[in-house]
């Protein structure tokens, strides 16, 4: 088999990528080792940046968005007893974010690939890359228990963080930053309508929680928990008695419980790979960067990156330049730093540090006051939430 590019992985950086490279003519074939069903219904995050939102739509990803996104200007942050909105319509000049799962998104590139004809094998196995100092890169894989090769002019490792893509570019052109923290997320999907018009971030005495929502009649919500935690220690009593403790911590807000339709524990992690280009395999998304989820930014650095890279391959294509592949890396890492940047910062505000010292414990404190009383701070926090571009 043949194609111009192989890409690895059919979350929405492989199947973003293979959406734009399409519209322009550029043939790829995405392999994914996941079934169609689990990558569709896959809960993720759900905030869109407002410039990710209008990426999807120019390239004709925005009706069902339009419809059923749900338009936030503002969010709310709890410090034990007080809250404090920011509001970003005033702060950044009327900018916003949507709310939409990121398994929404990724249903609406399945159905846009499949409606074009494009090529998506799910259910592969062993997925392996070859001949990456040569100018014809290929994947063997097997599927249906039958061993393929797939001849490439670029691989695109779109496989997540615990893909093969990163792991096969030579250990020494690669450098490697990472933190690890000391908690975890224990997310749960709720049959119940929003508590709240907009998200709610707490930093309780007992930890951190976030209140969100999917739609009109389903919330998301998230716990602190230890970084090895299991489900089996969380009944539902015990997930609602924490809730409620976590985001009840101003008069008058209660927190409308429903029927749990999903549970599970996501560790908490940054990670920045550099280089992102070895030869002809480019990687994009969790294959190169994680960030904690408290800023919002996983599924916006992704969708960025391939917009970058999609313009690369096509000038390659088009004019038979380089030069936008080799600048392909520097380009990306200076947004992803930011976006690490400004994740580091609202996990370091809103989280409980189990072994944080009282002079820590206040300095968070002041951090918290810092943004309440400043609206240069607010501003600040506000533009990095919605996106700098
Ligand atoms: N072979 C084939 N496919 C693979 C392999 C492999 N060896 N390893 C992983 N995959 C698939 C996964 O099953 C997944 O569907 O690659 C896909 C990677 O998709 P995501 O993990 O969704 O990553 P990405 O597309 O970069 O999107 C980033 O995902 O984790 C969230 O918060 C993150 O919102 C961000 C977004
Ligand atoms: C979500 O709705 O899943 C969500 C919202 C905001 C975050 C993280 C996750 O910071």
């Amino acid at each position: 088999m043949q194609t111009q590019v192989g890409i690895i992985g059919a979350g929405p950086a492989g199947l973003l990528l293979s959406h734009l490279l399409s519209l322009r003519g550029i043939e790829s074939i995405v392999l994914e080792n996941r079934s169609r069903d689990y990558v569709e219904n896959r809960v993720r995050a759900g905030v869109l940046e407002q410039g990710t939102v209008n990426l999807l739509s120019e390239v004709g990803l925005g009706e069902r968005l339009k419809r059923e996104g749900m338009q936030h200007f503002g969010i709310e942050i709890r410090f034990n007893n007080h809250a404090h909105r920011i509001d970003f319509a005033e702060l950044t000049n009327g900018k916003g974010i949507t709310i939409y799962g990121q398994q929404e998104v990724v249903k609406d590139l399945i159905s846009a690939r499949l409606a074009a004809s494009g090529k998506l094998v799910f259910d592969v196995v062993d997925v392996s890359i070859h001949d990456l100092d040569s100018t014809q890169p290929s994947l063997e894989f097997l599927l249906d228990g039958v061993q393929q090769k797939l001849s490439c002019d670029f691989i695109a490792g779109c496989d997540g963080f615990h893909g093969v893509s990163r792991r096969s570019i030579p250990e020494d052109k690669l450098v490697c930053f990472d933190r690890d923290y000391p908690f975890a997320w224990l997310g749960i999907l709720v049959e119940a309508p929003p508590s709240s018009t907009e998200l709610v971030y707490a930093n309780s005495p007992t930890g951190f929680a976030l209140h969100s929502m999917r739609s009109p009649g389903v919330t998301r919500n998230y716990l602190q928990c230890p970084p090895d935690d299991s489900l089996d220690n969380w009944s539902d009593d015990r997930i609602w008695q924490e809730l409620h403790a976590r985001l009840e911590t101003i008069p008058d807000w209660t927190l409308k419980e429903g029927n749990i339709l999903e549970k599970g524990i996501t560790p908490m992690r940054s990670f920045v790979c550099e280089t992102m280009r070895y030869n002809r395999l480019l990687l994009a998304g969790d294959a190169a960067h994680i960030v904690p989820p408290t800023g919002a930014k996983g599924m916006n650095l992704a969708v960025a990156d391939v917009a970058i890279l999609d313009k690369a391959i096509a000038a390659w294509y088009q004019r038979g330049t380089e030069q936008l592949l080799e600048t392909y890396s520097l380009e990306c890492l200076r947004r992803i730093w930011l976006g690490e940047n400004f994740s580091w910062y609202m996990t370091f505000l809103l989280h409980k540090f189990p072994d944080a010292d009282p002079f820590q414990q206040r300095l968070q404190a002041a951090e918290f006051d810092f943004l309440s009383q400043s609206s240069a701070a607010s501003k600040a926090l506000a533009e990095r939430y919605v996106g700098l571009t």
